[in-house]
């Protein structure tokens, strides 16, 4: 069952409901006493909900259906969103064999972090504060088969009964103010209100055996922030950090969650051999992060990432900055800020038409709205969001366009020099790390701060005359292979084979 016809299904599902007048609490309990009927564990099923087209194999997928349908019932307080399962599985795979392994998720919500660790041999058991969660957890490991025990506790004041293996997405930056909770924890003594995170982190390390492993969705700030050096530091006196993962911004829009970024931590209680992080960054989870919408794409990274390809050692929390040598951009470069009125049929470049991969774009005509900015052939365009990624590209000479305000407007005396300088990983790597949580982006004047080295002006010439022909060749031959697809798809509709042997010819002559 893919993403897309699980969404199919669940719409149906939805409409059924709300035909037959079921919102709030009350489908939710008709809901769950019918899941519960499907899989012989007592409930009765309500009538609207008999043939309810839920998918057997992916029933894990049931947290996005709760989430849907109820979005009020779940969301707010205690941080309730659901943890999308490519994510989860990406967080599973980094783990030692779970087999026989007794696997804790101690807040466990809709308990797909639990049903993916069950399939995988381990002995389950899930805690959640609310017994809604509680309760849905049990539903969801009963229908995916999973034995498993899920029970309602608070997991900051509850005794700790420590496990193998820790999993968990808990709730982010959730002030807790209790006073006898404050009171169990260093990071409670004396203050008012504690981060859900940070209390998370230190109550953790009563909840791991030692040399255990622990495998956590944090909030991105735990990673970066300045604020939080003191959590990490006590995160490196208890364990040893063996993996972190970089997830793009919004990776939780179409689950309910928060537009903020995230990030997947792997530790192992000490005592354990120190060594370096293997760390990550994951761009595309499989689906549209920027959509509300669960809009599947393609999920080659994750299984990249889950088989072990595109890691690389680092010995801090972060890949170190590399501090480059030769001038700052600004003595060589200038933005440009002008911007002008949308309107009809304009030639725009926003980043959807950019190749990423070379920095060449396409640009589409189409009508736009609201300000726009001005673009000129020449200029080299820097994304300010997430340009570490290597959204930098260069608008085709001669060109008059307008695009996306968010693009950085360089102009350079050798912009094919530039536009290969700023797409080099060690440049992109120099770039300040982007701390803020929701939406981090860079500016112009960090980036003309950075600093770039250039060669000798015949040496620039060089690469500026090279570089605009091989960009030629590369559009020629572009258009060469598309008009030989185009004569093999005539043929293929029914079209002579003279016309197909006569393109071929006239094709290969160049
Ligand atoms: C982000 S959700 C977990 C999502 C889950 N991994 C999933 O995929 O469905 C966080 C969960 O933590 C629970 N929670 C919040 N505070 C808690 C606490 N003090 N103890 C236990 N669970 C708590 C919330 O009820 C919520 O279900």
């Amino acid at each position: 069952m893919t993403a897309a016809a699980f969404a199919r299904s669940l719409a149906e599902a939805e409409e059924r409901l709300r035909a037959a007048g079921l919102t709030g609490a009350d489908a939710f309990r008709a809901l769950r006493d019918t899941l519960l009927h499907r899989v012989g564990r007592d409930g009765e099923p309500h009538d609207a909900l008999v043939d309810l087209a839920l998918p057997a194999a992916d029933l894990d997928l049931l947290g996005l259906a709760y989430e849907r349908f109820f979005p009020d019932l779940f969301k707010g307080r205690l941080g309730q969103f659901f943890t999308p399962r490519s994510v989860v599985r990406l967080l599973l795979a980094r783990l030692p064999d779970l087999a026989g392994l007794d696997v804790l998720d101690p807040t466990c919500g809709s308990g797909g972090l639990l049903v993916l660790a069950g399939r995988a041999g381990a002995r389950v058991r899930g805690l959640d504060v609310d017994p809604r969660m509680a309760d849905l957890a049990g539903v969801n490991l009963a229908l995916a088969g999973v034995d498993g025990e899920v029970r309602r506790a608070d997991f900051f004041a509850a005794e700790p009964e420590p496990a193998d293996v820790v999993v968990a997405n808990p709730p982010f930056s959730v002030p807790l103010r209790d006073r006898a909770v404050l009171d169990r924890y260093a990071f409670g003594q004396g203050a008012e209100r504690v981060a859900s995170d940070v209390l998370f982190l230190e109550a953790l390390e009563g909840w791991v055996k030692p040399g255990g492993h622990a495998a956590l969705v944090l909030p991105w700030t735990v990673v970066a922030n300045g604020s939080m050096a003191a959590v990490r530091d006590r995160v490196d006196a208890h364990w040893c950090r063996r993996g972190l993962c970089a997830l793009p911004e919004g990776v939780f829009r179409p689950f309910g969650g928060a537009a903020g970024r995230a990030a997947l931590l792997w530790l192992q209680r000490r005592p354990a051999e120190d060594g370096f992080m293997e760390w990550a960054e994951l761009e595309d989870p499989g689906y549209d992060t920027r959509s509300t919408r669960l809009t599947p794409t393609d999920d080659a990274e994750v299984e990249a990432l889950a088989a072990g390809r595109g890691w690389r050692p680092v010995a801090g929390w972060l890949p170190p900055t590399v501090v480059a040598e030769g001038p700052a951009l600004a003595s060589w470069v200038t933005s440009d800020t002008t911007t002008t009125a949308g309107g009809p049929g304009q030639v725009t470049i926003d980043l959807a038409d950019t190749d990423r991969s070379t920095g060449e774009v396409r640009p589409r005509t189409v009508d736009n709205h609201g300000r726009r900015a001005v673009l000129r052939g020449g200029q080299v365009l820097v994304a300010r969001m997430r340009p570490e990624l290597g959204n930098v590209c260069l608008v085709p000479e001669g060109l008059e366009a307008v695009g996306s305000p968010e693009w950085i407007r360089l102009e350079a005396p050798w912009p094919h020099y530039l536009l290969h300088a700023l797409r080099a990983p060690s440049w992109r790597a120099s770039l300040p790390p982007t701390t803020g949580q929701t939406r981090p982006r860079t500016d112009a004047d960090t980036v003309l701060a950075t600093r770039v080295p250039r060669p000798s002006e015949p040496v620039l010439a060089e690469v500026e005359a090279l570089s605009a022909h091989l960009l030629r060749e590369r559009e020629a031959l572009r258009a060469r292979l598309a008009a030989l697809e185009h004569a093999v798809h005539a043929f293929v509709a029914g079209g002579p084979e003279a016309e197909l042997a006569e393109a071929v010819a006239r094709l290969s002559e160049g």
